[in-house]
């Protein structure tokens, strides 16, 4: 999950670099350093623990001049959180530096065959033994290319990496094994940047391309020449990013996460947009053509995703099963790839990923590749490994997603599952014509709805004032909102840290409801649908034993109002969209609690935006 930044060109490589870095902070951040060739052939490091302004301040006194440059931000896996454990790694001899992301499996007995040569290893880390390894290369008269070449065989797992070398003054290397998290090369005008995910370099180009497994790459300012780690020429397929650089600032906003909740009127508008044909009354989604033979031969759909995405995979399962009565699985993807599961071609693996980068989900992929089923993804970054490996794919569109919680994304693949249901729908022919366009319809005013819950506002003041520092919550759903209370209580637990759990109401009564005092604010999803009685009988339940009751309700309600110590409204909407509005208050709550505990709400503790290790 770390970060990594490459930038060779007519620029101060320091600077872009530390600029990419900064964009990148979100992905892990126990420590960050930089790396430039000097004009003189030094390579100049600057290293530093904590966050990047550490770094900034040790660059501004260290003058690291010249135009090749690597850098990285740390989230620490081999070795403890230390200036000599961060990134980049010099070699012994200083003749080259490296930055990676990932993990070597085997670098205890590297490192041991490096410590019989006389080589020591100053740091902890898994990383440096590919520094001394690389540079016993360049000794043996290998240039940086193939020097690299001769060293990635010996290393086991998944890596990126990106090296630079005063015997190659001219150029980076770059290379990719296995899943590690993508790396990007971005190309300018007489410059060309690598980095570990698009933010990083969007303010330069949107003309990308990406290393994709066993793969390297020799990058000069006019572009990069790529490899299969045989030596065989790779033509590239090249990208335009629809993002602007706006779009991955936080603006006006105090965190990522509360822009990226404001703006979900606009991210679900920019999903459905070119989806939705509002006059035909249909569906269109061009990036996962399916015939109606293939469609009517679908025996089954296995969503698998992790965290977020996977609670948008429950809500689908409604969706899916509902509208276009196909049967569907849904799994945690860490789980799917170890249980054997029973698939095949008349199967269709459908993964949902914000990044496009989750090690498990990528893994859950190939196991449905490897067994034969049709693969396609919900993502949101294009040109993202899985989009690459699918048969088809549907982008969130929700634009780039910075906080660690997520959030529009969340909202954008339930947005992108309805719209998958009905076309499916209309492909099977599980529902009439004007079952069709009543669904279609219902899109239409969604972006609405959602605006009148998207600005934070004050409406969650008292709620905050009298909760932020209780250490649990329950939060309570039936039905497509039992996804929803697990949504709910994911996001407050992982930026405030008070432990919060997600239960079906119904099995209350099987044990949680055991749990009930006056101390755990019990969050209940009670908009208005067939199981609203239930959850009516629910919160009367937990009322009788003295708890305390946040309502989450639609507009107009009165019942829930009349019990509930608290209130949360949402607009009314139909059935299968209600869950994309519900979420909101909740993402709106974990917010303002995790702000007024004083949390680091976009970068908490132990996460990592994109979980690219295992
Ligand atoms: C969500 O708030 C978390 N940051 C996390 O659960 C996330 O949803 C999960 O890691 C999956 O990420 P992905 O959608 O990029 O695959």
């Amino acid at each position: 999950m770390c970060g990594i930044v490459g930038y060779i060109g007519p620029r101060e490589a320091a600077s872009v670099v530390l600029g990419g870095l900064k964009r990148l902070e979100y992905r892990g951040y126990d420590s960050a350093g930089i790396a430039v060739l000097h004009a003189n052939g030094d390579i100049g490091v600057s290293r530093a623990v904590g966050k990047l302004h550490n770094l900034e301040e040790k660059l501004a006194a260290q003058h690291l001049e010249g135009h090749i440059g690597v850098g990285h931000t740390r989230w620490a896996t081999h070795g403890g959180v230390t200036e000599q454990n961060a990134h980049p790694h010099v070699s012994m001899r200083r003749r080259v530096a490296v930055v990676h992301n990932g993990i070597i499996e085997n670098y205890v007995e590297l490192r041991e065959q490096l410590l019989a040569k006389g080589i020591t290893c100053a740091s902890q880390t898994d990383t440096e033994v590919v520094a001394h390894l690389v540079e016993a290369q360049l000794e043996c008269g290998a240039d940086l290319m193939s020097a690299v070449y001769r060293t990635l065989p010996v290393i086991r797992g998944a890596s990126a990496f990106v090296f630079i070398s005063p015997q190659a003054p001219d150029c980076l290397v770059t290379a990719r094994l296995g899943n590690a998290g993508g790396l990007v090369i971005g190309q300018g005008e007489g410059e060309t940047f690598v980095a570990s995910d698009i933010p990083a370099i969007l303010e330069y180009t949107r003309d990308v391309t990406f290393l994709e497994h066993r793969q390297a790459a020799l990058i000069t300012g006019d572009g990069a020449r790529i490899n299969d780690l045989d030596g065989h020429p790779v033509t590239p397929k090249l990208y335009t990013i629809p993002w602007d650089p706006v779009a991955a600032e936080k603006g006006t906003y105090r965190h990522f996460m509360q822009k990226e909740i404001a703006e979900q009127p606009r991210a679900i508008t920019d999903t459905i947009r070119g989806r939705a044909d509002f006059n035909r009354g249909r569906v269109r989604l061009d990036t996962l053509a399916l015939t109606k033979a293939e469609a009517r031969a679908l025996q089954k759909i296995v969503l698998v995703a992790c965290g977020t995405s996977y609670h948008a995979g429950l809500v689908g399962k409604f969706m899916l099963e509902n509208l276009a009565r196909v049967p569907v699985e849904v799994d945690y993807a860490s789980e799917f790839r170890y249980r054997s599961p029973l698939i095949g071609p008349d199967t269709a693996v459908l993964a949902i990923t914000q990044s496009g980068e989750t090690v498990d989900t990528l893994a859950a992929m190939a196991e449905g590749q490897a067994q034969g089923a049709k693969l396609w993804t919900i993502v949101n970054v294009l040109g993202s490994q899985a989009q690459r490996i699918s048969d088809g794919y549907i982008l969130m569109q929700a634009g780039p997603e910075i906080g660690v919680a997520s959030t529009k994304a969340f909202t954008s693949s339930l947005v992108d599952l309805y719209l998958l249901a009905l076309s499916l729908a209309e492909l099977r022919e599980t529902l009439s014509d004007a079952e069709l366009r009543s669904g279609v319809d219902g899109l239409a005013r969604l972006p609405d709805l959602v605006g009148r819950i998207s600005e934070q506002g004050d409406r969650y003041d008292a709620l905050v004032e009298a909760f932020h520092r209780r250490e649990h919550f329950l939060y309570l759903g039936r039905g497509i909102n039992y996804p929803i209370a697990l949504e709910g209580a994911l996001k407050l637990k992982e930026i405030s840290y008070i432990h919060a759990e997600g239960y079906p109401a119904g099995e209350m009564k099987h044990g949680p409801i055991a749990l009930i005092d006056p101390l755990m604010p019990v969050v209940t999803i009670a908009t208005q649908d067939h199981v609203y009685g239930k959850m009516i009988s629910q919160i009367e339940q937990v009322k009788a034993r003295g708890g305390i009751v946040i309502g989450l309700v639609q507009e107009g309600d009165t019942l829930v109002h009349a019990k509930a110590d608290h209130v949360m409204t949402v607009p009314v909407a139909p059935p299968f969209l209600a869950p994309v509005l519900n979420a909101i208050p909740l993402q709106w709550l974990a917010y303002a609690i995790a702000v007024r505990r004083g949390a680091d709400v976009d970068q908490p503790r132990n996460l990592a935006k994109s979980v690219t290790v295992e």
